[in-house]
Formats: C-alpha cells, structure tokens, sequence
C-alpha cells in the first residue's frame, strides 16, 4: 500500500548492498512512497553487488563513493542535486563495518587500526556526510537524516566488540550535528535502533543466529523485520514527524524495554 508520503521529495540511500539489506527495502519502500532518490555504496561494494537491479527498480541513478572520503561525499551531495533537480529532503545512513568482528577478534584484544577504520567507516562518516552537506548547503530545510544503529551503544552485548563503541559514537554524533543543523536549516538528525536482522552485516556477527532467535523470544511483538524498518524510516523521512530530531529511537518489537518474557524464563524452570 502507499500513501504517498515522500511524494517529491529527493533523497539519498547508502548501504544497499543486496537485496537482504536493510537498505534494500528502504530503498524500495521509498519509492513506492512517491520519493526520488541516488543510491550509494563504497565502489568496493559496487563490483560486488547487485545494486543495479535496484536501481532498476526504483528509477535511480547510481553514486558510488567512500563514506570516509570526504571528496566522494562531496561529490555524491552535489551530483545527487544534479540529478535530481534540486535540493534533498532526507539521507539514509545504512553504513557498518568492523574488521575486528570479521577477524572474530575478542574485545579485549582489539586490533586499533581496525578500531580506528570501524570508526570512521560507521560513525564519523555520519559527521562527514552531514558536514559536507551543510557546506554545500545541501538541504531543504526540515529535511531528514536517519542512521542505523543498534542497542549494544546502551547495553553490553560481548560478541558486538568494538561495534558497540562505535555505535555510541553514532548516537553521539546524532545528537550534536542535529542540534547544530536544526539550529542552522532545521534539518532533523535521529538514529533508528533496529532489531537483530539478517543481512551480510548482522550475520558476520559471531553467535548471531542464537542471539536472533534470544532477542525474537524476549520481544512482546518479535523482532521488527528489514520490512518494518523501512516503514518506520518512511515516515521519519516524511513531514508526519517534523518535530522529531536528535533521538535514538528503538524499532525492536519492544525488546528494549523488557527485563525478560515468560518463554525465555521458561528455559531456565527445573
Ligand atoms: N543487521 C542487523 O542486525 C542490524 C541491526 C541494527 C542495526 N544495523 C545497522 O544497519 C546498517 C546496515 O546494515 P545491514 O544489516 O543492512 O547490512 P549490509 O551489510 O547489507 O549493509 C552495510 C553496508 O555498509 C556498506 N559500507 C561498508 N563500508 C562502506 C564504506 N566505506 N563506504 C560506504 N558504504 C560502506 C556496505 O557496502 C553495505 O552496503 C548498519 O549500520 C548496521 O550496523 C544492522
């Protein structure tokens, strides 16, 4: 169903890199919704992926660059202008990477340089795009930022390693650049803090499948789906929730706020 919620509004997708991404069905639910928009990805990920077919599918046009080059940000910020006629009204941040998770190395003995890059491939590029966009002066204003994250920024989750400093960095960045750009051009900047979800990201996770089906057994509604997800960011993208800005907001089933559910107690009854 549509409701053509985004209808002319101009956007920007990162992180679609098949079609299990969440991304993915961002992108799609995006245009089913009325919304034009460019789809980027690390050139990395281009050669590998099927991005084409859903360029294909959403009328988009393709924008490769680096989240951790400013000068590919800049020129994805001033081509997507280009191409789409005019300034964007919303971004989707969908951008996570950790070396030391894909070398299944413990917490404890984190490697920095892979520290350092997961940092800058899944947090400070939020701040390099956003601060690339405002020296363009990229937005309409009310427009909308939206970045994935997840619930290790508040809570220990061991196997989510350095991932779980990263995303608080996330958060933080959420917080300050939206203060700044709502002051600036009233652009909204929110983390959407999405349930475990099976994707190329989620399921490099060490254990991930377990802990899935742990995180669907403590959720009064289950775990939200990519499909879910993508609901929720159609509307933070739309003008239904324009006095939104500087949140995290949980899209869990209600995970995050309960202690434990009958059926995993269940597990532990003698
Ligand atoms: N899957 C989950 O369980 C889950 C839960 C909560 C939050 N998230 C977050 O959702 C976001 C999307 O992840 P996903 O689960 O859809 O997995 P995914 O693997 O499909 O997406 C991650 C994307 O990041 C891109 N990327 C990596 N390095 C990049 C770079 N240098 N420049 C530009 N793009 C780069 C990848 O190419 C890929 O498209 C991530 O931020 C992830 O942390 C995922």
């Amino acid at each position: 169903m549509s409701y053509n919620l985004l209808k002319g509004k101009r956007g920007i997708i990162s992180g679609a890199l098949d079609s299990n991404s969440i991304a993915w069905k961002i992108a799609e639910r995006c245009h089913n919704e009325g919304a034009t928009f460019t789809l980027t990805n690390a050139p990395i990920a281009m050669r590998m992926g099927e991005i084409k077919k859903l360029a294909e599918e959403t009328k988009s046009e393709i924008i490769p660059a680096d989240a951790t080059n400013v000068d590919e940000l800049t020129n994805l910020f001033s081509k997507s202008m280009e191409v789409l006629g005019g300034k964007i009204d919303f971004v989707l941040h969908s951008i996570g990477m950790s070396v030391n998770i894909r070398k299944n190395i413990p917490y404890t003995e984190a490697n920095y340089d892979y520290y350092m890059k997961g940092i800058d491939v899944s947090a400070m590029s939020l701040h390099k795009m956003l601060s690339v966009a405002m020296k363009l002066d990229a937005f309409n204003e009310w427009g909308s930022v939206v970045a994935l994250t997840y619930i290790a920024a508040q809570r220990t989750y061991p196997f989510y390693t350095d991932m779980a400093d990263i995303k608080a960095m996330l958060e933080s960045i959420t917080r300050s650049f939206g203060y700044h750009y709502g002051k600036a051009k009233k652009v909204r900047v929110n983390t959407v803090s999405q349930s475990p979800t099976k994707t190329t990201a989620g399921s490099g996770i060490k254990g991930f499948e377990d802990f899935f089906n742990f995180a669907d057994a403590n959720s009064p509604l289950g775990n939200a789906s990519a499909d879910a997800c993508a609901d929720y960011c159609v509307t933070l993208f739309s003008d239904l929730t324009r006095m939104v800005t500087m949140q995290n907001l949980y899209h869990d089933g209600g995970y995050s706020t309960t202690g434990i559910s009958m059926e995993v107690m269940q597990k532990f009854v003698n």
